[in-house]
């Protein structure tokens, strides 16, 4: 039941601080540096065998899949490859049995996931699943996997499901770039540590910015349509928090890489347009700063979700949302948590059935 909250979305956003810890405990030691992943163990040959990664999913799942290919390129030093689900079962992928392919998806039911796998399977290759609802067709048909333990998700959009994947994903690059060597103990060490503040982080977004947030909302209600803007690991998440306006409000948002902006978008630019970046500290802080001047040069309305203390920030955008500091590899799981809040109040002041939004189902299980 709702417990209180007056919708299941506002309900499982603000689960997040436990849903974060349930999908890491058991298998992160902070003093020990361990991480376990029964389920990495069980194809450990096959992983360490594989030239490449592909990572299979839908909507927010594929979301979460894109910076898992940021996160296990760089951690792992192996190529990964991300796919839309429906595109990747009919063109015909070239697949064999050096391939592991992993499954992303909350209810385990997504059609079009479910049959780009069997086809995958047939094929040879090994499938990994990361996947919510236990015992669902995705989970049995997976050789090995991983659930995500975010308990059961009601509210259509996808909020605390895809936190717990990201967690998830980031377990399996930290244990396979342990596994291959290819990061150092220090490193894993702060990896693993930065993990493990996020529920305390992310209980401190939802206690100090939420009127904040609430305010913002009102404030841009009657947009008629938003950019959201990142780089590198902050990418997937400008995406997601486009994907969430969309759905929770029906006002027209696009997620683009900040850089690609001035390759199209940018036109759109103009006195009426909110524009929310993702601008964490990060090594592509400066240029998202400049990227944001750009839009201030047009006149775009800023929104920035940037990390504790950035004063620069604060003078650049017309609204800032803090979150605390954190790892970059880590840090998208703290910003998105306010992009699911803000398209959250949105939609509840433009009197959208948050919960329920038109034409969207849970599980889409059919293609
Ligand atoms: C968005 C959302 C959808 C799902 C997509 C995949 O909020 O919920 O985009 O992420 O339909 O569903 P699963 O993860 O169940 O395969």
């Amino acid at each position: 039941e709702k417990s209180g909250y007056e919708h299941f979305m506002l309900k499982e956003i603000f689960e997040q601080p436990q849903t974060i810890f349930d999908s890491f405990r058991g298998r992160l030691d902070v003093e020990q540096t361990l991480l376990t992943l029964s389920g990495l163990d069980a194809i450990k040959d096959k992983l360490l065998a594989a030239r490449r990664i592909i990572i299979v999913a839908c909507g927010t799942s594929w979301h979460a899949g894109l910076l898992a290919e940021y996160l296990i390129e760089e951690l792992c030093r192996v190529n990964v490859e991300v796919e839309y689900a429906s595109e990747f079962r009919y063109r015909n992928p070239i697949i064999d049995e050096n391939d592991v392919i992993i499954a992303v998806s909350q209810s385990g039911e997504t059609a079009d996931t479910l049959v780009a796998l069997e086809n995958a399977k047939k094929q040879g290759a090994t499938i990994f699943g990361i996947v919510n609802v236990v015992g669902s067709s995705i989970a049995r048909m997976a050789d090995a996997g991983a659930y995500t333990h975010a308990g059961p998700e009601i509210g259509v959009a996808s909020t605390k499901a895809f936190t717990a994947q990201l967690v998830v994903l980031e377990l399996f690059a930290l244990k396979l770039a342990q596994m291959k060597g290819t990061v150092s103990p220090e490193r894993l060490r702060e990896l693993i540590a930065a993990l493990h503040a996020v529920p305390e982080q992310v209980q401190w977004i939802l206690d100090n910015q939420l009127d904040n947030i609430k305010r913002i909302a009102t404030k841009y209600k009657d947009a008629r349509d938003f950019l959201f803007l990142g780089r590198g690991y902050n990418f997937p998440i400008a995406l997601e928090g486009a994907l969430k306006l969309k759905e929770i409000s029906y006002i027209h948002a696009e997620g683009y890489p900040a850089a690609e902006m001035k390759h199209g978008p940018i036109a759109l630019v103009d006195e009426h347009l909110p524009v929310v970046f993702v601008a964490t500290q990060d090594p592509f802080y400066e240029k998202v700063v400049s990227n944001m001047q750009e839009i201030k040069a047009r006149k775009g309305r800023l929104i920035a979700v940037v990390s504790e203390g950035d004063e620069m920030a604060e003078q650049l955008a017309e609204d800032v949302i803090t979150v605390p500091k954190s790892d970059e590899l880590i840090s998208p799981l703290l910003a998105v948590v306010p992009l699911q809040l803000l398209s959250y109040y949105v939609g509840v002041e433009l009197q959208v059935d948050v919960d329920k939004p038109r034409n969207l189902a849970k599980s889409v299980t059919v293609e």
